[in-house]
């Protein structure tokens, strides 16, 4: 039997919380220009922006993400699963519970903690793109650089990129643990 132990740190609190800021940055220019190119002044009241961060991973992230930008959104929530248990490997994902019904018109932020096969943005992509949302963007915290994606399915914006390890910390769990660690941490076989 394998039992799985806490390894090394693989990014600290200290560059999650620089990077997170540069996310914020970019993302809200991003946002910006979409506003812009809708003909809407950015600094105006437009409900136009969603947050839409993927639970329960996405939980610090987000929290942490949009205090770092400053322009008029709102959040909702999606769940969606794909680890089942005490799993490593995607077993794909699978929508639970329903999307939200209002974001026709909307540019949405999917936020995830890592990308690793594609399976949830997938899936996110194509929901949120029939409901005639104005854009879709994805950001994610870790991105799973040797793992394969599912065709075309890649994040616009991203915090590090991370060798094919099951990383745990600052949302991330393991079989619903360890999602309070303030560093991202790998869980290593024993
Ligand atoms: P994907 O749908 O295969 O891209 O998987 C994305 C989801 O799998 C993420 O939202 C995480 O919840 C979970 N996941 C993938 N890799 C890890 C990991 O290393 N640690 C913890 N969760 C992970
Ligand atoms: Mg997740």
């Amino acid at each position: 039997m394998t039992t799985r132990v806490l390894g090394k740190t693989l990014i600290d609190r200290e560059r999650i919380r620089q990077r997170v800021r540069e996310l914020g940055r970019d993302l809200s220019n991003s946002l910006a220009d979409a506003l812009r190119a809708d003909g809407h002044d950015p600094q105006d009241d437009v409900d136009r922006v969603v947050m839409l961060p993927v639970m329960t991973g996405a939980v610090v992230f987000v929290a942490d993400l949009i205090r770092e930008m400053p322009l008029k959104l709102s959040m909702s929530v999606v769940s969606v699963s794909s680890y089942p248990g005490q799993a490593t490997r995607s077993k794909g994902a699978a929508l639970r519970g329903s999307l939200p019904d209002n974001l026709a018109g909307r540019h949405v932020v999917i936020v995830d903690d890592i990308l690793d096969s594609g399976g949830t943005l997938e899936l996110l992509r194509g929901a949120i793109m029939e409901q005639g949302a104005a854009s879709v963007r994805a950001c994610v915290l870790l991105n799973k650089l040797d793992v394969p994606k599912k065709p075309g399915i890649l994040a616009e914006h991203i915090g590090f990129d991370i060798p094919d390890e099951f990383v745990v910390g600052y949302g991330l769990d393991y079989d619903g643990f360890y999602r309070n660690l303030p560093d991202i941490r790998i869980l290593e076989e024993r």
